[in-house]
């Protein structure tokens, strides 16, 4: 089996590459996103290392001249999505990209550990040592945008300004956001919905809201410090800042196995101590035992738990205490027999929906990151349960985007020949 699901996996990825990246699904998502081509890479280091660089290398070409990397990157047109470059707009940011379009907000920071698990899956050590020589800086410029500009409270906690850089779009988390702005009804052509049945996708309305914090940055000509100052989005979320955290982590020792980088060792360290600091007394909650979302606006957590709530396992952020709630938290609420692992939102929440999007499936990313996190903890039992169930969904019911994690429900929705699943599937495959 294993060796059948490898090869249909490459079958999925090469059908997507475009000669120089990756999309994420034919149609749905036409164009290069920042996270998805960093797990991406994950899944071509195990067979074609050379593609994996380029990947990133593609990606970073797009960077800023600030450090800057953009969640989206329109190497070409289409007409299959909405919204594309003409309504983002970059360039009204001075210090945009000229080479590319691309959107003015982010994507988690996935990158710094990806260049560590290239690391780890090459066999040819010095030679992938000289690619990642030529791409570590401007993946620490990244880290360094972000906390010169995104942790406005100097606590080693970036925000976030809009759901779609969480990664986690239409999460029951930013509903209570949501009545907070007044955003207008807006007229447009939704292009997701013609891929994919719209029950499993987000509302009109929620659309409305996404198109109206993108409206007040492009007011704000995308300027970090007037969006902190007027975004009615504005959170710190656990899931965005433990890839931080984690991949400061992996380009400190990468730069250590560079033998180089004093002062860039330096200054992650000192943001990284804080930070994971600022995890551990704001973002966890002992009532929850689980790490929650922070929103800066009504500066208060929002109380609600997902799969991003165990982010912080991969990042080594909680202490053992800590640890061992939130793996009680993951097994009573998420855990039950009748499930598989592991939920993106709350299954015993009235909000959990386990057919639609970021509200209730299990997708293979989240899953990926919550399996390294219980492993590095020594849940060994539950980590293989993750791995397992992953494989499974994946096996059963093809490369899907997100999966029922209901077990007498066995379904999968969204977009087919989905990249991120097949590329983290080839590394779990890899991973027993
Ligand atoms: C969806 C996901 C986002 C992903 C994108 C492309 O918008 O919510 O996390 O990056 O699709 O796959």
């Amino acid at each position: 089996m294993k060796e059948n699901l490898i090869k249909k996996a490459i079958e999925v990825l090469e059908n997507n590459w475009q000669g120089g990246f990756t999309i994420p699904a034919q149609g749905l998502y036409p164009f290069q996103w920042k996270w998805d081509s960093g797990f991406i890479a994950v899944g071509y280091a195990h067979y074609d290392m050379q593609k994996a660089i380029k990947e990133l290398e593609t990606l970073l070409d797009a960077q800023w001249d600030n450090g800057f990397i953009p969640h989206i990157v329109f190497h070409n047109d289409s007409d299959t999505y909405f919204p594309g470059p003409d309504f983002h707009q970059s360039r009204l940011h001075p210090k945009a990209s000229k080479k590319y379009r691309s959107t003015g907000m982010v994507q988690p920071p996935v990158l710094g550990f990806v260049l560590e698990r290239m690391y780890d899956v090459a066999e040819d050590k010095s030679t992938i040592l000289s690619h990642l020589d030529s791409l570590i800086d401007k993946v620490y410029d990244n880290h360094v945008y972000f906390y010169e500009n995104r942790d406005i409270h100097n606590e080693g906690l970036v925000y976030i300004y809009h759901n779609w850089e969480s990664g986690t779009d239409n999460s029951p988390m930013w509903d209570d956001i949501w009545p907070t702005m007044d955003s207008p009804d807006y007229e447009f052509e939704r292009r997701d919905t013609t891929h994919v049945d719209p029950s499993q996708r987000p509302t009109k309305r929620e659309y409305d809201h996404y198109l109206h914090i993108i409206e007040i940055a492009k007011q704000h000509g995308y300027d970090d410090a007037k969006i902190a100052e007027h975004s009615p989005f504005l959170v710190q979320d656990p899931l965005f800042n433990a890839m931080l955290l984690r991949s400061n982590e992996a380009l400190i020792r990468l730069y250590g196995l560079l033998n180089r980088g004093v002062d860039e060792i330096a200054y992650l360290r000192s943001k990284h101590s804080l930070g994971i600091d600022s995890m551990n007394t704001k973002l966890f909650d002992e009532n929850s035992g689980a790490y929650l979302h922070f929103d800066l606006r009504s500066n208060k957590l929002l109380p609600y738990i997902s799969s991003s709530s165990f982010a912080p396992l991969h990042a080594g952020i909680p202490t053992k205490e800590i640890a061992s709630k939130l793996v009680e938290t993951l097994t009573n609420k998420f855990g039950d027999k009748g499930k598989l692992l592991c939920a993106s939102f709350d299954p015993t929440h009235e909000k959990f929906n386990p057919k639609k999007y970021w509200r209730g499936p299990i997708w293979i990313n989240m899953n990926w990151i919550v399996f390294q996190g219980l492993k590095r903890y020594g849940f060994k039992d539950l980590a293989e349960r993750v791995r397992k169930d992953s494989i499974e969904l994946v096996a059963n019911h093809g490369f899907y985007e997100y999966f029922d994690c209901r077990k007498n429900h066995p379904n999968a929705y969204g977009g087919n020949n989905f990249s991120w699943t097949a590329a983290l599937l080839i590394d779990l495959l890899h991973s027993d």
